[in-house]
């Protein structure tokens, strides 16, 4: 059982798909009910601590946390007394020190939160480490695709993109590999690092190739914010050689499904029309994102699965 979430390079099988079942089970019986409420965070306090933009993981964690009958806190670095020079770990004790139950954090800095919770004793939960792991949004990404294909063990899931900069995809390809999946990873070379070599996964910089006969294909945002110049040419040609669009789209299987963690840039990972096409998925992604993210909090403020109310 997990104590805090960190990263999915830590998470074994049956804890990732223990809390995929958690996630389900919340989805019927929360998100899905009447009146989305339980008492299963009563008590407790949670604060998202966001050092990096958001909008569909600090507003699904914070939707998560009252579903569950939580008192929930949101804290930006802007606007707060990070601005006057507070350090991180001075900040996340000031915070555990109103009785916090779990801190969410993100930060651009790869490790922040394993920094913090070496530092801090309530649960913390990583909502995104710089370059390292995203791993709820590779839990949300699981989600849905068991829900649309039945189980992972087996899927072929072609990852499209700037693989170098994306915590999504690191969390993915682990997380991936440890529940039987098949990985293929396509971008130009100068964003597929080479420590994808270690890690069991076929990578091409030919984009067809890696769609080819997938059950999944993932476009990857381009993180111009964490990218040096000269990476690739112009966005004009990042999608002419590596963005997908409907024809490419067609050489993976004919029922396979079109994923993306947003925010897309329409037009340079992914094309408009696929985008809104009937094979994407990418609204019940953010569904649910805050199924996952109700079935991670349980399990890391109440210590256990979460028990069904249904017979
Ligand atoms: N996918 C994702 O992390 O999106 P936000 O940056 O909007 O949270």
């Amino acid at each position: 059982m997990i104590k805090d979430l960190l990263g999915l390079k830590e998470t074994s099988a049956e804890d990732i798909t223990a809390i995929l079942d958690d996630a389900d089970k919340l989805k019927r019986e929360v998100l899905l009910s009447e009146n989305k409420k339980s008492n299963l965070l009563s008590g407790k306090g949670v604060i998202t601590l966001f050092y990096e933009n958001s909008t569909r993981t600090r507003v699904s964690f914070e939707m998560a946390s009252k579903y569950l009958g939580a008192t929930a806190a949101n804290m930006s670095s802007s606007g707060s007394s990070v601005a006057k020079g507070e350090t991180l770990i001075d900040t996340v004790k000031t915070l555990e020190a109103m009785d916090t139950d779990v801190i969410i954090i993100r930060h651009s800095m790869s490790g922040a939160p394993h920094l913090v919770a070496r530092h801090c004793g309530c649960r913390i939960v990583n909502a995104g480490d710089g370059m390292n792991e995203h791993p709820t949004q590779a839990l949300l990404d699981f989600m849905t695709m068991r829900e649309e294909k039945g189980d992972i063990k087996g899927l072929k899931v072609a990852i499209i993109g700037d693989i170098k900069h994306s915590r999504v995809a690191r969390s993915n390809i682990y997380g991936l590999k440890k529940l039987g999946a098949e990985v293929a990873l396509a971008g130009p070379s100068t964003l597929l690092p080479r420590s994808l070599e270690e890690m069991e996964v076929k990578v091409y910089t030919d984009v067809d190739k890696a769609i080819e006969g997938a059950d999944i294909v993932m476009g990857l945002r381009i993180q111009l914010e964490r990218q040096k110049k000269g990476l690739f040419p112009s966005v004009r040609e990042y999608n002419k050689y590596f963005g997908v669009d409907k024809r490419r789209l067609a050489l993976a299987k004919p029922d396979a499904i079109l994923m993306h963690p947003g925010p897309v840039n329409r037009g340079v990972e992914l094309n408009p029309d696929i985008i809104d096409g009937p094979q994407s998925v990418i609204n019940k992604q953010v569904t649910n994102g805050v199924c996952v993210r109700m079935a991670v909090l349980n399990m890391v403020a109440n210590g256990k699965r979460y028990e069904s109310k249904l017979k």
